[in-house]
């Protein structure tokens, strides 16, 4: 029995099996790239049940059909083992919590991830894992709950604290959040989500300003992170230029920070993601962007896993209902539904949030894709409840209300966008460009309404 560098029990008597384990916790805590060296680990050292379980783990963050083999081997050689009575009562735990997210049986594996952190608090990766499952449902509250939880019992680790400031962030905890933010970037340069956590806190405020100062201050230190991590962090640069109103710099990050960034992964869904989420508010801007649509478009249409999380999915949606393909689309949107039927009982939320929900924003995200506007306004109206189920933050679901009131307005209920922006401008955040909208529609007049009835949409 071997410990990892946090103290946690390695069920394993071989040093290097333990030192592969700390430089994937390491890469996935930091979001670096050191990831490879687990499928070594689990091929040199079968029976370590900790060692197949990150092997699986890592196969299912492949996103692909080569991964969810891999994925699948290692689960079946972990199964073997457990039944032999291998691995600590903490990594049968945590064995059982990755064989539930294979599963998409969210409810059972937050359940696990919950005990870990309860029982085994220094378990960091554990509960990094586990906030990442709350952080895909929408829930908040869960995702501050395990961050603090293991933060308690690691005061001296940076991720911890950068962990517990993007879950304090997410429950709308700004000032608490910030401070653990800039505590958890003290401690260690290299912190990029809690570069990001603050950056929220920033973008929730609507101090675009300060955003652009926090994090192109620290952006030199993302050099080596892996592609969500660094476009991601550009991605919030991109939006405090674009509501600044300033989109060529915006544009100039997508083109070299974004899609167009070095070391991104066009095959990877975040960095898809975030450039659909950044094209559409440059869409949405009134900048035409033909080309790049049909660049995102063509990675989208060559992803093996469509339909991994119902926000990611509404982003590829958009991208090919804009695209030529009206074929491949028309099967995208089949597709979706034969997913959710393929679900089982252990996923029944994942299969009703999938049909209920998910196939109409998607089909209203296409509809504004379309230009139908009135159809969009509808379904997005319709299925806004729920869009935080979906995951995603705040920020980036703000994307789905910007849509919902371009919706609106040029479908002539310009009206029921009034109460929606005024809480906008209260908050601070976009929607100038929506006026301009407006006044190109000859719909000062119901702009003027607004402002009488809400001053401080005025300034
Ligand atoms: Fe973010």
């Amino acid at each position: 029995m071997l410990h990892d560098s946090y103290g946690n029990a390695v069920d394993t008597d071989n040093a290097a099996t333990v030192a592969a384990l700390d430089r994937f916790a390491r890469s996935f805590l930091a979001y670096g790239k050191d990831f490879a060296v687990i499928f070594e680990a689990a091929a040199d050292d079968p029976d370590c049940l900790l060692a197949r379980t990150q092997g699986a783990l890592l196969g299912l963050f492949m996103e692909n059909n080569a991964g969810l083999a891999l994925a699948t081997e290692h689960l079946e050689a972990g199964q073997a083992l457990v039944a032999t009575g291998a691995g600590t009562e903490r990594e049968r735990l945590y064995f059982r919590a990755v064989e539930a997210a294979a599963r998409a049986d969210v409810t059972r594996a937050t359940a696990a991830h919950e005990e870990l952190a309860d029982s085994w608090p220094r378990d960091l990766f554990a509960a990094k894992l586990g906030q990442i499952h709350y952080f895909n449902v929408g829930d908040a509250t869960g995702m501050r709950r395990i961050a603090q939880k293991t933060c308690d019992a690691h005061g001296e680790t940076a991720y911890a604290w950068g962990l517990l400031a993007f879950g304090l962030e997410e429950c709308g905890e700004l000032d608490e959040a910030e401070r653990v933010g800039r505590r958890a970037a003290e401690m260690t340069e290299v912190e990029p989500w809690a570069h990001h956590a603050v950056a929220h806190v920033y973008e929730t405020r609507g101090d675009l300003a300060g955003g652009i100062a926090w994090m192109e201050d620290r952006a030199h230190t993302w050099r080596d992170c892996n592609s969500f991590m660094f476009t991601h962090n550009w991605w919030h640069i991109a939006l405090f230029y674009l509501d600044q109103g300033d989109t060529d710099q915006a544009l100039r990050i997508y083109d070299t920070r974004l899609w167009g960034a070095p070391q991104g992964d066009r095959a990877y869904s975040q960095d898809q993601a975030g450039a659909v989420s950044m094209l559409i508010r440059l869409s949405l801007r009134g900048l035409v962007l033909d080309g790049r649509w049909s660049d995102v478009a063509d990675e989208i249409l060559n992803r093996e896993v469509m339909y991994d999380q119902p926000f990611l999915t509404a982003h590829y949606d958009y991208a090919l209902a804009r695209s030529e393909h009206r074929t491949a689309y028309e099967h995208f949107l089949q597709g979706l539904h034969d997913h959710a039927g393929t679900l089982g009982a252990a996923s029944a939320p994942l299969r009703h949030m999938w049909l209920a929900h998910a196939l109409p924003l998607c089909r209203g995200i296409g509809a504004h894709a379309d230009n139908d506007f009135a159809l969009a306004a509808t379904l997005l109206g319709e299925t806004r409840p729920h869009w935080q189920g979906m995951g995603g933050s705040h920020a980036q679901r703000d994307l789905f209300e910007q849509m919902y009131l371009d919706a609106l307005i040029r479908s002539g209920r310009s009206a029921e966008a009034l109460p929606i922006l005024a809480t906008r401008a209260r908050h601070g955040r976009a929607w100038r460009y929506m006026q301009r909208s407006w006044r190109r529609r000859r719909r000062q007049r119901a702009f003027s309404r607004c402002v009488r009835r809400f001053p401080s949409t005025a300034s």
